[in-house]
């Protein structure tokens, strides 16, 4: 079984080593969503410490769905020259990089969008702030054509692929978790359905990326909620999210965000990861406080999961892969 510094090949990506940085949100974005010099030292700094790949935090696709000030966006043409900037740097120093796009549904507040929040039913969100708007199937559709023109610029900036943002309770994961979707017609009730909007959605954006081009899924496979996805009827979600044209699942949790954050046991996520991966053919990508090199080496050559995410450690110390590679006795050529 291969190893962490083993490459990986994903349609027509290939990754020098399996060590991902996880999409995290640093505020640093301009008003209008830009990115700019400050992203480029901070992402940079992880390319050059030998990092696999990077997805860049996550990017609102349309404004009644940003998650806060400081947040990127991608909603826009004019931030398209900013970007390719961005992954050009990346690119340069050796990693390759995704982007995530991200809606916050009903998790989104007046005070960052000055509107009123949206999602799958009118149920008060466990992070919410005020009742939401419940979508209507026309309104589905334009935000589902929203998440492809995000893709659709993510491609014109050089991101080597996206994620699509399906965890910590923002809409695809909304739509997901019966605790947040008690619709009656046919994007509620069953698991089906359910997955209906999530299925949309992977459908316009798959559109605009080209055939060999993976798409990354953040699947948020248990809610962690009385009421909430299980962690059985996850398993099932992730069956038919890669049936649905998915390439690579992140595989996180919980409904009120990554409510696990605050464990500080080695792989806190990576049994939730193996569990999907034992229904499913695509690659899967295994985190939570992640922080032992023989450790995620180890869950990569036992088959638990494809890859490993390191979050907070590598914001810490942006030189842990090549540390880490030193400590396994690997010699990188790069
Ligand atoms: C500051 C910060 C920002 C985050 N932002 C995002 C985000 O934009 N999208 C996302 O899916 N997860 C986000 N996360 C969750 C991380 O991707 C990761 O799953 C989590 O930190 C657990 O990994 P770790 O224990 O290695 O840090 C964020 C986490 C942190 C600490």
């Amino acid at each position: 079984m291969p190893g962490l510094f083993d490459p990986i090949q994903i349609k027509g990506l290939t990754l020098k080593n399996r060590l991902v940085m996880p999409p995290m949100a640093n505020g640093f974005g301009a008003e209008d969503g830009a990115a700019g010099d400050k992203h480029i030292a901070h992402y940079t700094a992880r390319a050059k410490g030998g990092v696999g790949l990077i997805i860049i935090e996550h990017t609102f696709v349309s404004k009644e769905g940003k998650a806060s000030k400081g947040q990127l966006g991608l909603d826009d043409d004019k931030l398209i020259p900013g970007l390719k900037k961005l992954v050009d740097a990346i690119h340069a120093d050796g990693a390759k990089v995704i982007i995530q796009l991200n809606h916050v549904g009903a998790a989104a507040s007046r005070l960052s969008t000055g509107m009123q929040p949206v999602g799958p039913s009118e149920i008060m969100h466990p992070k919410g702030s005020e009742l939401p708007h419940a979508l209507t199937a026309p309104e589905m559709k334009i935000l589902a054509v929203k998440f492809g023109e995000a893709a659709r610029r993510a491609a014109a900036a050089g991101f080597d692929s996206v994620e699509l943002h399906g965890a910590h309770g923002f809409l695809l994961c909304q739509f997901l978790s019966p605790y947040t979707n008690r619709r009656t017609d046919e994007y509620g009730g069953s698991l089906e359905n359910r997955l209906r909007f999530p299925t949309e959605v992977i459908r316009e954006v798959k559109s605009k990326l080209g055939k060999n081009v993976p798409l990354f899924y953040r699947f948020g496979a248990d809610d962690m909620r009385e009421g909430g996805l299980t962690r059985e009827e996850g398993k099932k979600a992730a069956h038919k999210l890669e049936q649905a044209g998915v390439d690579v699942l992140d595989v996180s949790g919980g409904l009120g965000g990554d409510g696990q954050r605050n464990q500080t046991e080695q792989g806190y996520y990576v049994p939730l990861a193996e569990g999907v991966k034992s229904v499913v053919k695509i690659p899967v990508i295994g985190v939570g406080h992640i922080t032992e090199p023989e450790y995620a080496d180890r869950i990569i050559r036992e088959g638990k999961v494809d890859m490993a995410a390191v979050g907070r450690l590598l914001l810490a110390n942006p030189d842990f892969p090549r540390q880490a590679a030193e400590k396994l006795g690997i010699k990188l050529e790069y």
